[in-house]
């Protein structure tokens, strides 16, 4: 066998295996043979660019380029369904249907997903693009990462139509949901509140490597397109699982109001069973003429409808409203009550988010509230029982002053929490920065977590992240339960730490919207941490991916000479404060400030490249011609307002070739 007809060969094997573990849940070979099969395709796959296939099943790993997404017009709109809570709206769609259409009908009823929905374009049986909903006209192409979902198939199967749609739910499974808030939780990191908004997060990542790793899930429930295979909607979802796609088994065509109720009853207990979010259930017409002949209002099918079960939710009485300080000096409320049972758990607390929930509910002490858990995992107050005000306390209203250190509040422009003020020496503050410095993806100092830092702190041993490097272990083990052997580790952990490369140490510092990403961008930019102290706002915004808010929150961070004093320090005691020669960008910045559009189909490399190409030299992608706008890389067939508009501004339009000179230097 040649070394293509081998990547041939093993792609059409991993699609094959892929389908079998992650739609059928039936594998036929082990996670170490499936392994060792795509380490081989990738590489042979580095051996020969020239075979690159953008669905090759080596794309599930994805990629860390980030990129805009690119706004796309949806070819048939994506409209959302009407909702009802009420059993007798139920009866109320199907006799309006009955009414409407004079004959006998079918119901197909489902389970309505809570996720993110996605619609996917195929194009003889391979995938060609993945949207999100957006505003319902356009959505985001979000290709890439949904590429690297695993029960979503790149390249179909058996007798499929030559072009479709096909849209569904991506969805994050209860599991993975919990071990990622488990592992943010420890790193300190805030919360996804369900594994809707963790789905669509993740969808939305710059980094498909960071999508890969998710384990995102994928239920198809709709096909759309010019010639489908059957003539009711159920037909048409059993040929979609033939293809490939994972449909849900619990789809059912009821043929009276009673069957229809009764596959509520059932899904409505049946549902916490599922390894995935469900809010309710889809009724939709089972006949696609009759649902033709129904039509739609501006936003929802007339032929379908969701009944949305209600979340899970108890009364108790309001003790008590405390305000908690976190690391960032966010200041949250949280409301303490009486213990009640809800959804399998006792519930005795329950977050408030902010000032104006708590204004919106005029909560008063002693109030009887109602705590919900509907698919979040902390509970949340979501009215008063007014009946049952009788003689209660005082109107609760937020602080006034930080609860921990007395400092006056601010708010930031465009966010909903008030913050302490004081970030110098509001011990909450103090503690999470050196917290975060620690941190696994910060300095990673071993033997030590948040309990240390507080003991630390407590015995007034540190007091900022400087202070780690003075310790010595015969301080440490003064603390409370702390063992020689502990002290030494910790000694070492920190000593150990002075080899954390630069981008990390930057990341650790701690300057507000610094993460890990753009800590890596600004340190492979700036090159040493001397120059990105004396980099203007201008400068700053110059470089890819780096806004305004960004900008000034650096700026800022080096204005402050107690921020200046610490890095001082950390230098001193022998921190990475630049990169290693020939690590950063230095040389690759001949894009540098350049913004491109890209337009067109290109033959030498994909848009993808293209783009990847443009950040890679310092450039910027941007999505839509501005004044700003210094290049149009264009290829063929070029949409024709894009040329408009680059004509009407002058800007200079670039073939491949002019442009892969530009960077060939
Ligand atoms: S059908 C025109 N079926 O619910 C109707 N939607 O409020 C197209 N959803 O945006 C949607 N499960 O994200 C349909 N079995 C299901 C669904 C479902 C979840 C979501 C979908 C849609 C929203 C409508």
């Amino acid at each position: 066998m040649t070394e293509t007809e081998e990547i041939l060969e093993l792609r059409k094997q991993l699609h094959e295996h892929n389908y079998n573990y992650y739609v059928l849940n039936a594998p036929v070979i082990d996670d170490f043979e499936f392994d060792r099969m795509m380490r081989r395709l990738q590489d042979l796959e580095a051996l020969h660019p020239e075979l690159h296939d953008d669905n090759s099943p080596s794309v599930r790993v994805g990629s860390d380029l980030s990129k805009e997404f690119q706004q796309v017009t949806h070819r048939y709109p994506m409209l959302s369904l009407a909702n009802t809570y009420s059993e007798s709206e139920v009866t109320d769609f199907y006799n309006r249907v009955k009414a409407a259409l004079g004959e006998d009908f079918e119901v197909c009823c489902e389970l309505k997903f809570d996720g993110t929905s996605i619609s996917l374009t195929y194009e003889h049986g391979r995938l060609v693009q993945a949207c999100t909903r957006g505003d319902g006209t356009q959505g985001d192409d979000v290709t890439q990462n949904v590429r690297t979902i695993r029960s979503i198939p790149l390249q179909l199967h058996g007798d499929y139509p030559d072009s479709f749609e096909v849209r569904g739910e991506i969805l994050m499974p209860w599991q993975v949901f919990e071990a990622l808030n488990a592992e943010r939780e420890q790193r300190e990191e805030p919360l996804f509140a369900n594994p809707r908004n963790a789905a669509s997060g993740t969808l939305k990542s710059q980094s498909s490597a960071v999508v890969a790793q998710r384990r995102l899930d994928a239920y198809l429930y709709y096909l759309l397109g010019d010639n489908l295979p059957r003539d009711t909607h159920f037909d048409n979802m059993r040929h979609v699982a033939a293809w490939g796609f994972k449909v849900s088994d619990a789809m059912k065509v009821c043929r009276t109001l009673q069957e229809v109720f009764d596959y509520i009853n059932y899904w409505d207990v049946e549902r916490k069973n599922l390894p995935v979010a469900t809010d309710g259930i889809v009724l939709k017409v089972n006949n696609l003429k009759q649902q033709a002949l129904l039509g739609y209002t501006a936003k929802t099918p007339r032929w379908a409808i969701a009944y949305k079960f209600q979340a899970e939710r108890a009364c108790t009485r309001l003790n008590k409203v405390t305000f908690q300080v976190g690391r960032t000096g966010a200041i949250t409320p949280v409301a303490n009550m009486d213990p009640v049972q809800l959804a399998g758990t006792v519930v005795k607390r329950a977050t408030l988010h902010n000032v104006e929930q708590i204004n919106k509910l005029d909560l008063h002490i002693g109030d009887m509230v109602y705590v919900e858990k509907g698919g979040e995992i902390i509970p949340k107050i979501v009215g008063v029982d007014m009946d049952a005000r009788f003689m209660v306390g005082d109107k609760v209203t937020f602080v006034k002053c930080c609860p921990e250190c007395g400092a006056p509040l601010i708010r930031y422009e465009g966010e909903a929490a008030y913050y302490c003020s004081n970030d110098s020496t509001c011990p909450p503050q103090i503690k999470g920065r050196i917290e975060h410095f620690i941190s696994r993806k910060a300095m990673n100092i071993d033997g030590m977590g948040p309990e240390t830092v507080d003991a630390l702190y407590q015995a007034g041993l540190i007091h900022d992240v400087a202070d780690l490097y003075t310790l010595k272990a015969s301080d440490i083990v003064r603390l409370e339960r702390m063992g020689e052997l502990s002290a030494v580790r910790i000694v070492r952990g920190i000593e150990a730490s002075k080899n954390v490369p630069f981008e990390r140490v930057l990341f650790a510092i701690g300057i507000r919207f610094v993460g890990e990403a753009t800590a890596k961008i600004l340190a492979r930019h700036f090159g040493c941490i001397n120059s990105l102290k004396e980099a203007k706002i201008d400068d700053l915004v110059k470089v890819n991916e780096i806004g305004e808010k960004i900008a000034e929150s650096i700026v800022g961070f080096f204005a402050d000479s107690r921020n200046m004093v610490i890095v001082e320090r950390l230098k001193q005691s022998g921190l990475q404060m630049e990169m290693p020669e020939g690590e950063n960008d230095t040389a690759l910045n001949l894009l540098e400030g350049k913004q491109f559009v890209i337009s067109g189909v290109f033959e030498k490399h994909s848009r993808e490249e293209y783009k990847a190409l443009i950040e890679r030299y310092g450039g910027k992608n941007v999505g839509s011609i501005s004044k700003k706008t210094d290049y149009v890389l264009a290829g063929a067939n070029m949409g024709p307002a894009k040329l408009e508009k680059a004509t009407q501004l002058g800007v200079p339009i670039i073939d491949e070739n002019v442009f892969l000179n530009m960077i060939d230097k």
